[in-house]
This record gives C-alpha cells, sequence and structure tokens, in this order.
C-alpha cells in the first residue's frame, strides 16, 4: 500500500521510534540472499544478446588522425584547413578561433610560440597582445619583421583556458600539425619560445638549460630562447634573449 504519509510525519514517526529503542529496519518477509537469482531457460539453438558482447568501438588515435590530415596537406592554406577539420582537441572547443600564422611565409626564420592568449584568440594571430610586442621589438633589434622576413606560429593553434599550459596530450596530437607547418614553410632556421615549445619540437624542456644552444631538430638550426612573456616578467633576463637573437642573426649570416 502506498504511504500518504507526508515527509515531515514520517520523520517524526521515524525519530519517535529511534527513541523508543529501535535499531533496525527488518521487513515483514525474509530474503534469502544465498538464493540465486532463477534465469528463464533459453531456447535451444539461440544465443542470448549477453553471450557475444558487442564489438568494440575501434579507439581513434588522435596522434595517428593527426598524422594522416598533416601529411595529407600540400601547402600552408591546406594545412590550415586539416586543422580547422581536426576535432579531436578538446582546446577548439573553448576557442573564438584558430591561430595560425603571422608573417612572411617562406621566410628564413619562424618563430615557434606556445599558444594563443586571449588576444591573440580573439584576433587570431599569434603574439599580439604585450608579449608579442616585445617579440617585434626583439626581432627588430636584429632586422627582423614579421611585414618582411620573419615567420611566427604556436605550438597549439587553440586558447588553453585561462591560459593554462597544456596538456602532454594536447601538444602530442598537434606536433604532427607543427611538423608539416615547418616542412611547408622551408624557413633556414627556428626559434623556439619557451618551455612548451622545447618540449614539442625537441622533446626536452629546462629552457635555462636549453636557451643559448643550437640544436637540431626536422632537419633545421634550432635556438632555444626565454620566451617574450617570461621576459616580461623578467626583464634582467633580456641580457641573454640578446645574447641568443645575435647568435641567430650570426648563423643567419653563416647560412647566408
Ligand atoms: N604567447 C605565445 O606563446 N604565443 C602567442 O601567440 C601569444 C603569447
Amino acid at each position: 500500500m502506498e504511504s500518504a504519509l507526508d515527509f515531515h510525519t514520517a520523520r517524526a514517526l521515524l525519530e519517535w521510534q529511534i527513541e523508543l529503542g529501535v535499531s533496525e529496519t527488518i521487513g515483514d518477509v525474509p530474503v534469502n540472499r544465498y538464493q540465486l537469482e532463477q534465469k528463464a531457460p533459453k531456447p535451444k539453438g539461440t544465443r542470448a544478446a549477453s553471450d557475444t558482447p558487442p564489438p568494440k568501438p575501434k579507439a581513434v588515435d588522435p596522434v595517428d588522425v593527426a598524422q594522416k590530415a598533416a601529411r595529407a596537406a600540400e601547402s600552408l592554406s591546406g594545412l590550415r584547413a586539416a586543422m580547422e577539420s581536426f576535432d579531436l582537441c578538446d582546446l577548439k572547443k573553448g576557442a573564438r578561433n584558430l591561430v595560425f600564422s603571422d608573417g612572411q611565409a617562406g621566410a628564413r626564420v619562424m618563430i615557434i610560440g606556445e599558444a594563443p592568449g586571449r588576444d591573440e584568440d580573439r584576433q587570431g594571430k599569434p603574439f599580439v597582445g604585450r608579449a608579442g610586442q616585445l617579440l617585434d621589438r626583439m626581432l627588430a633589434a636584429i632586422d627582423l619583421n614579421r611585414d618582411s622576413n620573419a615567420y611566427i606560429t604556436n605550438v597549439l593553434p587553440w586558447r588553453p583556458p585561462q591560459n593554462r599550459d597544456p596538456l602532454p596530450a594536447e601538444i602530442g596530437m598537434m606536433v604532427p600539425f607543427l611538423k608539416r607547418h615547418v616542412e611547408l614553410a622551408q624557413p633556414d632556421l627556428l626559434i623556439l619560445m619557451g618551455n612548451i615549445s622545447c618540449r614539442a619540437v625537441l622533446g626536452k624542456q629546462g629552457i635555462t638549460r636549453l636557451r643559448g644552444n643550437w640544436a637540431e631538430a626536422w632537419g633545421k638550426p634550432v635556438m632555444p630562447m626565454f620566451h617574450p612573456a617570461y621576459l616580461l616578467r623578467q626583464p634582467h633576463m633580456k641580457r641573454a634573449a640578446w645574447a641568443d637573437l645575435l647568435e641567430v642573426k650570426a648563423r643567419l649570416g653563416a647560412l647566408s
């Protein structure tokens, strides 16, 4: 029979019983918990659906998908389109724009930053905020600029929420696109800004140790440097950045 008691009455009755010393609730009919559940017999010759587990959906490997999509891109615009249609990175869902690149494709110097921030996400261009303005001044100091002889991109084309560090899995699935980006842009050398780009391109981090030392990746000379956002917070490190820029200038001279 359905109880017509409201919540407060039921609660008052329960409390009254507890006051009387009730410490257990026991049903009117005993339950034999050792008894196995009886199953209806199967008709002969038929297999229950539960006998054959449903085929597992094939796990999609985002790195594999990214590699195939990146390899298939034959131009920078094709690569951009491939990244636009890549749906396996959750950062895409929270971003306003895909930030692909800025500057001159085919320039001798390609700069690789980490990920777009708020301003870059809004404008769809890398390095347009305060760190970007400092980057422009740093490049100008060695006669480089995005209007004629520098090309700029990021490891991640989508802004991470609250500018958090990208996760290793997010970096891993975007590296094939970055590698293809370098192949298609054909710079003479790469400048890596900060730890995330070092991790993506060199598979290492520890920018204080790596910076200023030439490395090689994807067939190109690579110069790791402090990120301009870090230099804004630690201006006394600009001296090291200046030394690294002079290294880049000297290498460009030697390669020409
Ligand atoms: N920091 C980066 O690494 N990239 C940008 O585009 C902006 C800030």
